[in-house]
């Protein structure tokens, strides 16, 4: 495995009030850099000053979008240990990424292992309060210097981090979501399975949208008939319908979310019946007006668990649940947030732990 190099800060920067984070605000004192060339590979890996980034304005990421990027988190458990939550899902999902867009595959394990160091240098930026994390943004750049359309043979994969709370105000309270009808995210063929920052361009005019109109978030439907369910904008979604776990199944538009896969793991293994499979929005609202529709939540990252207490479709409200977090939701909040902080025993294999105290 290659040598990290690790340039420390002089001076530490002043930490914020750690029990007023909100979300992506501020930056720790380092990042990690590596760079890849065409016939060399990936090269140099380096912890240095978290710094700005001086680019050609024809750098090739700035005009047509070659770029991927990944979410996950350090938590900090009450006995001082700092976890990361199934890293290497990340990194796998980070090479899926790069496939569709032609940017070369990182080594899995030593993605991995660059995120621990860099965690162990910051570690103490990792929060320790109810809620709180320090979020992990690996990303990748097309650096080739050229006006052309064509993937760039040159490319920078950095990391940064940024100690986080909430991602919505609304915390584990239910969120009111937009069933947005008339622009769509991706298509199949697209990008929509990959994290690459075109996917969340198109979907800013519909997130502006429902903000102003009082709603969290947009609940997007497939984009050729706009009748399925594929996935809220910062979050995967799952319904109860009578008792039983249903969420829109991968599709090559919807991303393959990892707080998803795990919500889908541990409720089997709790005895849910859990379903992938294609969900229309009419048969959700028929469940609701029928009394069946439980519970709805979405799953991810930065959003954790966040149950939907109402839904706009069309000029039509339904409320879920009362408006109020629902058992399902709460078992996986639950057993997911308690293994991330180490209260839980890990007992399906899903914790790395950071070397550090
Ligand atoms: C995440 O959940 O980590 C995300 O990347 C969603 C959003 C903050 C872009």
């Amino acid at each position: 495995m290659m040598d990290i190099k690790i340039e420390l800060v002089k001076t530490r920067k002043e930490k914020p009030d750690m029990n007023n984070l909100g979300f992506g605000k501020y930056y720790t004192d380092h990042m990690f850099e590596m760079d890849y060339t065409e016939g060399i590979g990936w090269h140099d890996p380096r912890i240095v000053p978290y710094h700005s980034l001086e680019m050609d304005p024809a750098s090739m990421v700035l005009h047509y979008g070659q770029s991927t990027f990944e979410g996950l988190k350090a938590y900090r458990g009450k006995d001082g240990e700092i976890r990361l939550f199934r890293p290497e899902k990340n990194m796998e999902r980070l090479n899926t990424s790069n496939k569709r867009l032609v940017i070369p595959e990182i080594d899995v394990e030593f993605g991995v292992e660059a995120i621990k160091k860099l965690v162990e240098v910051e570690k103490d930026w990792v929060p320790t309060g109810e809620g709180t994390s320090l979020y992990i943004r690996p990303f990748i750049i097309a650096t080739d210097v050229h006006v052309g359309v064509h993937p760039s043979r040159t490319y920078k994969f950095m990391v940064i981090l940024t100690p986080v709370g909430m991602y919505y105000k609304e915390g584990i309270n239910p969120v009111r979501i937009y069933v947005e009808d008339e622009y769509c995210r991706a298509v199949r063929g697209g990008m929509g399975f990959t994290k690459t920052a075109g996917n969340y361009a198109a979907s800013l005019i519909a997130q502006e949208t429902a903000e102003n109109r009082g709603f969290t978030q947009v609940l997007w439907l497939d984009g050729v008939e706009k009748k399925y369910i594929e996935e809220v904008g910062t979050m995967n979604i799952m319904f109860v319908i009578d008792g039983e776990v249903i969420t829109p199944e991968l599709n090559g538009s919807i991303l393959p979310g990892i707080t998803r896969r795990s919500a889908i793991e541990l409720l089997r293994s709790k005895g849910y019946k859990v379903t992938e499979r294609r969900i229309s929005i009419d048969e959700v609202y028929e469940a609701a007006s029928s009394g069946k529709l439980n519970e709805a939540f979405g799953t991810g990252t930065a959003a954790v668990i966040s149950p939907v207490g109402e839904l706009l479709w069309e000029g039509k409200t339904i409320i879920i649940n009362d408006g109020k977090i629902g058992p399902v939701s709460h078992l996986v909040y639950d057993t997911i947030t308690g293994i991330q902080s180490g209260k839980l025993e890990d007992e399906y294999g899903w914790i790395t732990k950071v070397e550090a105290k």
